[in-house]
């Protein structure tokens, strides 16, 4: 496929790299368009683009920026892309980096305020597994205890394809439900970055609460800003895990 990566930061750098290594097409976009875009491409492996060309001709283009960053995009970025052309959010809210946001405060689900922003559907994908999960946890379709990617939106032909692309870059998908069902794995939820296999994923997702999913969310980034020393995956992993049985 021809896929079209604005963000190439953890997530979108790593998204990328999967891509490319699984024979995809890919090209990127960051806020730069001179020789940081240029050195960031060629260390992936993709083409770089400038953020005007980066979702033209292209099958698949994800959004991969901090939520504050999605406003700032160009307002007519994607006036001539066709409606064919899926377009993924893999963001997640979190006011000490991302401002406050008041309609994501009162409980928007996060991909439909993106949405929104964007005035084009998107398929929520690729939120729920952290960068180092994304980067060193796939496994080969069918291998045991698989971690799972949830995936939430309105369009299922497009929801079908994003789960082909997450198995390309190692992991199954859970169909998570619509776009306004997305908030079941936002952060602080048991679904976020717990690295779940399918069947559990489907249970976290049926678990999540959606009152309390923003007060665990700050509560973890105040405990784990709050050590001295940086955790290592594993120990956030068990930690996000831990949040949801406390
Ligand atoms: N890190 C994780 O483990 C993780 C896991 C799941 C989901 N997410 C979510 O995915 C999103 C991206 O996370 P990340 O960790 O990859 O962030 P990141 O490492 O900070 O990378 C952000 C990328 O966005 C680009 N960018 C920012 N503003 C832009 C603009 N106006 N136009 C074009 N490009 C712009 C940056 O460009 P430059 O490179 O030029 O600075 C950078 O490449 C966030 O919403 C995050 O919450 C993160």
């Amino acid at each position: 496929m021809k896929i079209g990566i604005i963000g190439t930061g953890a997530i979108g750098g790593t998204i990328a790299k999967k891509m490319v290594t699984a024979g995809h097409d890919v090209r990127v976009a960051n806020s730069d368009n001179g020789d940081k875009l240029q050195a960031r491409a060629a260390e992936l492996g993709a083409q770089p683009s400038a953020l005007k060309d980066v979702v033209n001709n292209v099958d698949v283009i994800i959004l991969s920026l901090p939520t504050m960053a999605i406003p700032t995009l160009p307002e007519n970025l994607f006036s001539s892309v066709p409606d064919k052309v899926i377009i993924v959010d893999t963001s997640n809210y979190y006011p000490f980096r991302d401002a406050q946001i008041e309609d994501l405060q009162n409980g928007k689900a996060e991909s439909v305020w993106v949405s929104e922003q964007l005035g084009r559907p998107v398929i929520k994908a690729f939120n729920n597994l952290l960068a180092e999960t994304l980067l060193n946890g796939g496994k080969e379709a069918g291998s045991d205890n698989r971690i799972a990617m949830a995936i939430a939106g309105d369009d299922a032909n497009a929801k079908k394809i994003v789960a082909d692309l997450a198995n390309d870059a190692g992991f199954d998908a859970v169909d998570s439900g619509s776009l306004e069902d997305s908030w079941r794995h936002q952060p602080g939820t048991p679904a976020y970055c717990t690295e779940l296999n399918k069947e559990e994923l489907r249970i976290s997702l049926d678990k999540a609460d959606k009152e309390k999913a923003p007060l665990i969310r700050d509560k973890a980034i105040e405990e784990l800003s709050s050590r001295t020393t940086y955790p290592s995956h594993q120990e956030i992993v068990e930690f996000n895990r831990n949040l949801a049985i406390n």
